[in-house]
């Protein structure tokens, strides 16, 4: 059976696991995927640096448009990231010339995702975009195929990594936001300007992501009431802990009367519930729907391999021939303005 050949764009935490998956889990992925997977051009934008990954084999393309329209790839992995150009102009150029796209990246999925999605529809190629959201559990598919006829109320969680790492350490370990932080950059969990991270804003394109899948609505980040955790300190941990709290980063989207309400912001949650118990790198989104009780899918939120882990899956998904419409219904915005909260969660 011919090989599906990959042209991937971008090799740092997340492209060289990518490479180093493929090429470890090899035979395996063309017995589940019924046929072989081979990584055949790849770009960065430093020639020549070493990616502790072998790339012996792979040609080299100097730009990544050049490669998303390079006649020897079947499908393009974008793992540059950026909400504009190169990755923007190169998935738009992937889609145009009939190719799938595998996709990590929620800043552009957020910004530009409705007009990507009908570049992909009118195409008729794949927009596959798993490790998006909550890094290697794959809610993506959870929403699309698991739920696909249940009628959401509710859809949370925390979906960003770094935050989640922070605040765990600080509180258990009684480190500054400022160690925390640089540890999480050191490890690959943050993003390359981590205001994204620790402002709130990557939350918010992921929540925007799950919000359109789970509730049929365009991708609409910017209604979305963003507040991040670079004001808490150790005396707000401390005071919530006395209280029978902890504190955690959430996203939240709700059914109202008027639309979709979205949100972001830090949240105390009981102590004893499922969501307070999820510590360091971890994610969880939690999914409230008719005919099932609330179910919350935990996992790891960031870092190199786990992303790796939902790439790789979403080319499996490719190579197996599977075509998914990227946003499912994606009608016209029915989303409201985000409001602050009121309330404890
Ligand atoms: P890195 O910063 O580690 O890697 C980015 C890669 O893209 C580098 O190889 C870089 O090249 C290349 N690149 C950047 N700009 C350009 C450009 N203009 N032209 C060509 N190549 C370019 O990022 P990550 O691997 O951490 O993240 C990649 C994507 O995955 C992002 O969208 C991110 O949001 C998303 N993501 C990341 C997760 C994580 O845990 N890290 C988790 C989930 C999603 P060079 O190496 O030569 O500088
Ligand atoms: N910076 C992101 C996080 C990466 O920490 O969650 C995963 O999307």
């Amino acid at each position: 059976v011919a090989p599906l050949k990959v042209g991937l764009a971008g090799l740092g935490t997340v492209g060289a696991s990518v490479i180093r998956l493929v090429a470890e889990g090899k035979d395996q992925l063309a017995a589940r995927c019924g046929r072989p997977i081979e990584i055949v051009a790849v770009t960065a934008r430093t020639k020549g640096k070493d990616r502790g990954v072998d790339l012996s084999g792979i040609r080299w393309v100097d730009d990544p448009v050049m490669l998303a329209r390079d006649p020897g790839i079947d499908v393009f992995v974008e793992l540059m990231g950026g909400d504009g150009d190169p990755a923007k102009a190169a998935v738009e150029a992937a889609l145009s010339a009939k190719k799938p796209v595998v996709t990590a990246n929620k800043a552009l999925l957020a910004r530009h995702g409705f007009a990507l999605a009908q570049l992909a529809e009118a195409n008729n190629v794949g927009l596959n975009f798993e490790a998006a959201v909550a890094g290697g559990i794959p809610i993506i598919k959870a929403l699309r195929e698991g739920f696909a006829g249940n009628s959401f109320a509710r859809v949370y969680g925390i979906l960003n990594g770094t935050c989640n790492y922070i605040l765990t350490r600080m509180e258990q370990e009684k480190l500054s936001f400022a160690e925390c932080l640089k540890d999480a950059q050191r490890l690959g969990y943050a993003e390359a300007d981590p205001t994204f991270d620790i402002e709130g804003f990557d939350t918010a394109q992921k929540l925007s992501i799950l919000a359109s899948i789970a509730f049929g609505t365009k991708v609409d980040a910017d209604s979305i009431y963003v507040e991040g955790i670079s004001s808490i300190d150790s005396a707000d941990l401390m005071a919530a802990d006395e209280l029978g709290y902890r504190i955690k980063l959430l996203g939240v989207a709700v059914k109202t009367d008027t639309g979709i309400e979205q949100r972001v912001h830090p949240t105390m949650v009981p102590k004893d519930s499922a969501i307070a118990q999820v510590m360091g790198v971890t994610n969880a989104v939690t999914l409230d729907a008719d005919g099932i009780a609330p179910i919350t899918l935990v996992g790891p939120g960031a870092g190199g391999l786990a992303t790796a882990s939902a790439v790789v899956a979403d080319i499996g998904d490719i190579a197996r021939g599977a075509h998914v419409s990227p946003f499912g219904c994606a009608t016209d915005s029915l989303t409201v303005a985000g409001k602050a909260p009121m309330q404890m969660h």
